[in-house]
């Protein structure tokens, strides 16, 4: 069988953030600080990592020109990124719903914009998983009390449910929040009547594929992290988490100006160009740090020849 790799994602930005109030009353959530940078760079960085380079993102319209101001059409960093309206937040499925003309009848991989994934055999387990796609595709962590998560109930290692917030979990297996659905979630999602919060569930779009047939799982192991960032605690945690990441090492982690230079959208002259446009920060101390490294070890790299 050809296989077709997926060249699109959708990054969930909307939502009303309303367990952050009043830090999301004029702000929308996914703007708001995790240590150094813009929450929404996590998750846009994770998915430029697995090679997606087209990119909707749904917004509350209240926010829109916020986030077109601060990644206006991708270009800069060699991605193409549009945006698309959520009036209201009526739940993860119905970015399906909004995303139908960009998809295009296509594969896609879903993320939300205050998840952050993070680990050092990420890329290959995410662009192993796009490549390998079929139906639906979960990533699972392994979580100590999963109970506000969907569950996944295992029954010889072959998935037969997905429990909503359970209060006895089957399993300590959470669905995170990044998701891969093959061009079927259109029609699945537009066929999801609300649950009793009034709202699509994801729980219930993945349902709609056959569980035994078309739902897969990959295994984010505990060399990797999951975090989301919906609660004070949480947002202050994954601060906590990056700062200790990035001091410990002296190097950051999820800037879309190196990530795009590494993983070539871009040149290391266009990436030089970006770097000096910044404003003077940590932020771009760091990139600059890595134009100096990078022109020194490309003029000795010339001294040798
Ligand atoms: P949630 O954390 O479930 O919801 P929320 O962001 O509205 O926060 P709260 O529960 O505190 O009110 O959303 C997960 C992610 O999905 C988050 O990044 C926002 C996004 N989202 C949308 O874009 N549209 C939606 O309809 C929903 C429900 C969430």
């Amino acid at each position: 069988m050809m296989r077709k790799s997926i060249t699109k994602g959708i990054i969930l930005a909307g939502g009303m953030g309303s367990r952050l109030s009043p830090l999301t009353n004029e702000i929308s959530k996914q703007l708001l600080p995790v240590y150094d940078k813009p929450m929404i760079y996590y998750s846009l960085s994770t998915l430029m990592l697995a090679g997606i380079k087209d990119i909707l993102m749904i917004v509350a319209p209240k926010y829109r020109s916020a986030y077109e101001g601060l990644l206006g059409n991708g270009s800069q960093w060699g991605m193409k990124i549009t945006y698309q309206e959520q009036k209201y937040p009526r739940g993860l499925p119905e970015a399906y719903i909004l995303a139908e003309e960009f998809l295009d009848h296509q594969s896609s991989i879903l993320i939300l914009g205050d998840n952050i994934f993070y680990g050092h055999m990420l890329e290959d387990v995410l662009k192993k998983a796009i490549y390998t796609h079929e139906g639906a595709t979960l990533f699972v962590y392994r979580v100590k009390d999963p109970s506000q998560y969907g569950v996944i109930n295992y029954h010889h290692g072959e998935i037969i449910d997905i429990v909503e917030k359970p209060k006895c979990p089957p399993s300590n297996y959470a669905v995170t929040g990044m998701y891969i659905f093959d061009q079927r979630a259109v029609s699945y999602a537009k066929k999801l009547t609300p649950s009793e919060r009034g709202e699509l569930e994801i729980v219930d779009l993945i349902k709609s594929y056959s569980l035994a047939d078309d739902v897969h799982d990959v295994n984010l192991c505990r060399g990797m992290a999951w975090l989301d960032a919906g609660t004070p605690k949480d947002l202050l945690n994954a601060s906590q988490y990056i700062a200790m990441l990035e001091e410990r090492q002296g190097s950051k982690i999820y800037c879309p100006e190196e990530v795009a230079w590494r993983k070539n959208l871009i040149s290391f002259s266009e990436f030089h160009a970006l770097v000096n446009a910044l404003k003077k920060s940590e932020y771009s101390n760091y990139l600059k740090m890595l134009v100096q490294e990078q022109m020194t070890n490309s003029t000795l790299e010339e001294g040798v020849v």
